[in-house]
């Protein structure tokens, strides 16, 4: 560009930049947060006070902004759908993840371990290090509801449904059922597309449609399960989807629910929790590319070749997210989370709408839905204040 057209340019930018309706919009944005954050101090010193705008606003910087009840009802839901996930992936460590002081309980079983290892040599570790990731989550989540004098969120009364009788789970009480599930495996496709978007109202094929149909085990029932060699490396591969349909419900969790967050260390924990559920996405997205295609001869449950048809949407190794269309189309299309729409279909409200149909839930008492629905209302209805 040459110079008097780069400074022509310059000049628009700053003359936008100073439009008075901008302006006043800032400005009363930012008495609005004085409000939310500062008390009457603070609208005072905004209002009436000597000093100038940007004086007051370092003042509203440097005080304790308060924790909003919308900030608790983000974190309060946030910390369920933690507990909900520490205990699907307790259970999936008991049998094929390494059985440790950092996530204590169960004793594996060989067999699953073996037919997991088919997806990855180290899958027994990274199962383990999901679970203790999660464990972390809920506990730290509600230890700083505790610190703000907000109630945790304790779970321990709906732990009713039960184990899995193969060697190596303990028989204890459980909140989710991982023995007759539904995998929803459209984010494999979701993935993939280069012009679609979930918060544009688009849909996505199953990259294993049988699986989205009927109800399957992702940890051996029993010892039964066990065999023939193709009925466990469906259930391992099940599993394999699994994995990844939860930690992408994680990875656009945190960005929708983020958008209503008022205070900024709330909005701090979000943005710092939320990209490990993604970093758990993507290696569980590499590891599903590896379950070999096959039909278990007990149900009829077909895993079929992804790279058959040689179309983008199945490749096993396109793992990273492709660029497609976001906000709105006239921008170029950006490799993105997907979807991020607040109290879209990555919200509260959706996240656990795909749980209950993904079969996690079921044998749950209808407390336990009347809990943590009014849970998801509540933190999908957060706005920034
Ligand atoms: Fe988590």
């Amino acid at each position: 560009m040459e110079h008097n057209a780069h400074q022509a340019q310059k000049d628009k930018i700053m003359e936008h930049n100073v439009q008075p309706s901008q302006a006043s919009t800032s400005r009363r944005s930012f008495l609005r947060r004085g409000l939310a954050v500062g008390g009457a101090g603070a609208i005072g010193a905004g209002l009436f006070g000597a000093g100038s705008l940007y004086t007051n606003f370092a003042q509203a910087q440097t005080a304790s902004p308060t924790v909003t009840k919308g900030d608790v009802a983000i974190l309060s839901f946030l910390a369920a759908i933690e507990i909900i996930e520490s205990d699907l992936w307790q259970q999936y460590n008991e049998l094929g993840g390494i059985q440790d002081s950092e996530v204590p309980g169960g004793s594996g079983s060989a067999a699953y371990i073996k037919a997991l290892q088919v997806l990855d040599g180290d899958m027994s570790q990274y199962i383990h290090d999901n679970t203790e990731d999660e464990i972390s989550h809920f506990t730290f989540l509600n230890a700083y509801l505790a610190s703000k004098g907000a109630d945790p969120v304790n779970l321990e009364r709906f732990r009713t449904l039960p184990s899995s009788q193969a060697t190596g789970a303990q028989h204890i009480g459980r909140l989710t059922n991982l023995m007759q599930l539904t995998v929803d495996t459209s984010w494999w496709t979701r993935y993939r597309s280069r012009t679609k978007n979930p918060d544009f109202g688009d849909t996505f094929p199953q990259a294993i449609p049988g699986l989205s149909k009927g109800q399957f085990p992702a940890i051996p029932r029993h010892d039964g399960d066990l065999s023939p060699k193709d009925h466990l490396q469906a259930i391992a591969n099940t599993a394999g989807f699994h994995f990844g349909y939860i930690e992408q419900g994680g990875s656009s969790l945190y960005p929708s629910l983020a958008q209503g967050v008022t205070n900024p260390e709330v909005l701090r924990i979000l943005l710092s929790i939320g990209p490990t559920e993604t970093a758990h996405f993507q290696t569980w997205h590499d590891k599903a590319g590896n379950a070999p295609a096959l039909t278990d001869p007990t149900n009829g449950l077909v895993f079929p070749d992804l790279n058959a048809s040689g179309g983008e949407d199945t490749q096993t190794n396109l793992i990273m997210p492709e660029p497609t269309v976001f906000l709105s189309r006239k921008f170029p299309v950006v490799s993105i989370i997907r979807p991020t729409e607040i109290a879209g279909s990555g919200g509260a409200v959706a996240t656990v709408k795909s749980f209950t149909a993904d079969g996690l839930f079921i044998g749950q008492s209808p407390e336990f839905f009347a809990l943590l629905n009014e849970l998801a209302k509540q933190a999908d209805e957060a706005r920034r204040g």
